[in-house]
C-alpha cells in the first residue's frame, strides 16, 4: 500500500449522478480485480478518506466511477482536471478466480457493479467465460456499456424496467443459472441484494464472492471503523480481511 499524490486526468459525469474519475499515480501501480483506492476528498475540513473501487487500472492511469452521495463524493466531483488528488493504494484482497474455475457469473447491483467492471478486465484475457447480470434503478443510471458488453453474456436490467427487464440482478441471475452453470459468483451491490444472492446460492455448492461496502475510516485495518460480524463468531475488517469475503462467511 502506498500514499501518492496523483494527477487528475479527468473527472467527468458518465450517468445522471455518475462520475468517472481518472487520475495518474507516476509510476505503473498493479491492481488486482476487486481491490479499491483511498481517496482524499480534497478539503482540509474532512479529515476521512472516502474508499472506492477501482473500476479500470491501465499502468499508472486508475480510473473509478463514482456516485454522487454526500458532501465527500460531491466535494469529489468538483477536482479539475489538471489537479492533484491524494491517494492510498491498492487497498484490500480483491476477487482472486482459481485456475479450474472457467466461469464465472458475476451479479452486481447499483455502485457495485464498478468492481465488476475490474474482473471483466483482468479475467477476460485469461480466457474465462464470464456471463454479467447489472442492475441499475434506471435508464438514467445505466453507464459503462462499453466495459459490460465485453462480457461473454451481458444482462441488464433496472428497478423500474425503464432499461432491460424489471427486475435486479439477483433475480436475472437466477432466471438464467441453470444455463450458465458458473464455476463462481462474484458479486458486489446493495445488502438487500447481496442478502437475497446468499439464499439463491444456498444449497448449490457453487462458491460465491462478495464485495461488502462498509463504512470506512482509514482503510487499512487500523481503526476499526468497517468491522463487519462473521458467521463463527467473530470479526473481520472489511478494509484489510476484505472487502472480498465467501459469502457463507459473512453476516449480512
Ligand atoms: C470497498 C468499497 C468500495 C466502494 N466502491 C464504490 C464505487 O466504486 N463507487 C461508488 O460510488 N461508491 C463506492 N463505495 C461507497 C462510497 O465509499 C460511499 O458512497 C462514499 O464514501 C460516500 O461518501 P460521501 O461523503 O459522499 O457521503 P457521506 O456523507 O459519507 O454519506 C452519504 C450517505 O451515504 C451512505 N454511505 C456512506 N458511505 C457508505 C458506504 N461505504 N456504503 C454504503 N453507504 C454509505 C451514508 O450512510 C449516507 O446515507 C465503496 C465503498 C467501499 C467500502
Ligand atoms: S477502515 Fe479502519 S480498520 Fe477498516
Amino acid at each position: 500500500m502506498k500514499e501518492i499524490v496523483a494527477n487528475i486526468l479527468e473527472n467527468k459525469p458518465i450517468a445522471e449522478g455518475i462520475y468517472a474519475l481518472t487520475f495518474a499515480t507516476g509510476t505503473p501501480m498493479p491492481v488486482r480485480a476487486g481491490q479499491f483506492v483511498n481517496l482524499g476528498v480534497g478539503d482540509g475540513a474532512h479529515l476521512l478518506r472516502r474508499p472506492i473501487a477501482v473500476c479500470k487500472a491501465e499502468g499508472e492511469r486508475i480510473t473509478v466511477c463514482y456516485q454522487l452521495k454526500g458532501e465527500g463524493t460531491h466535494l469529489l466531483s468538483a477536482l479539475p482536471a489538471g489537479g492533484k488528488l491524494s491517494v492510498l493504494l491498492p487497498l484490500g484482497n480483491g476477487f482472486f478466480v482459481r485456475e479450474e474455475e472457467k466461469r464465472i457469473a458475476l451479479v452486481g447491483g447499483g455502485v457495485g457493479i464498478f468492481p465488476m467492471i475490474s474482473v471483466l478486465r483482468e479475467y477476460l484475457p485469461k480466457g474465462k467465460e464470464i456471463h454479467s447480470y447489472i442492475g441499475f434503478r434506471g435508464r438514467n443510471a445505466v453507464c459503462c456499456l462499453d466495459e459490460l458488453q465485453k462480457s461473454t453474456s451481458l444482462t441488464v436490467v433496472t428497478d423500474d424496467g425503464s432499461y432491460g427487464k424489471k427486475m435486479n440482478a439477483v433475480q436475472a441471475f437466477a432466471a438464467d443459472m441453470d444455463r450458465v452453470r458458473p464455476d463462481v459468483v462474484l458479486s458486489c451491490g446493495p445488502l438487500p441484494m447481496l442478502r437475497a444472492l446468499k439464499e439463491k446460492m444456498r444449497g448449490t455448492g457453487i462458491p460465491c464472492f462478495v464485495s461488502l461496502e462498509e463504512r470506512m475510516g482509514c482503510g487499512i485495518g487500523a481503526c476499526l471503523v468497517c468491522v463487519c460480524n462473521k458467521t463463527e463468531g467473530a470479526h473481520a475488517r472489511v478494509c484489510k480481511d476484505g472487502p472480498v469475503f465467501n459469502i457463507e462467511e459473512v453476516v449480512l
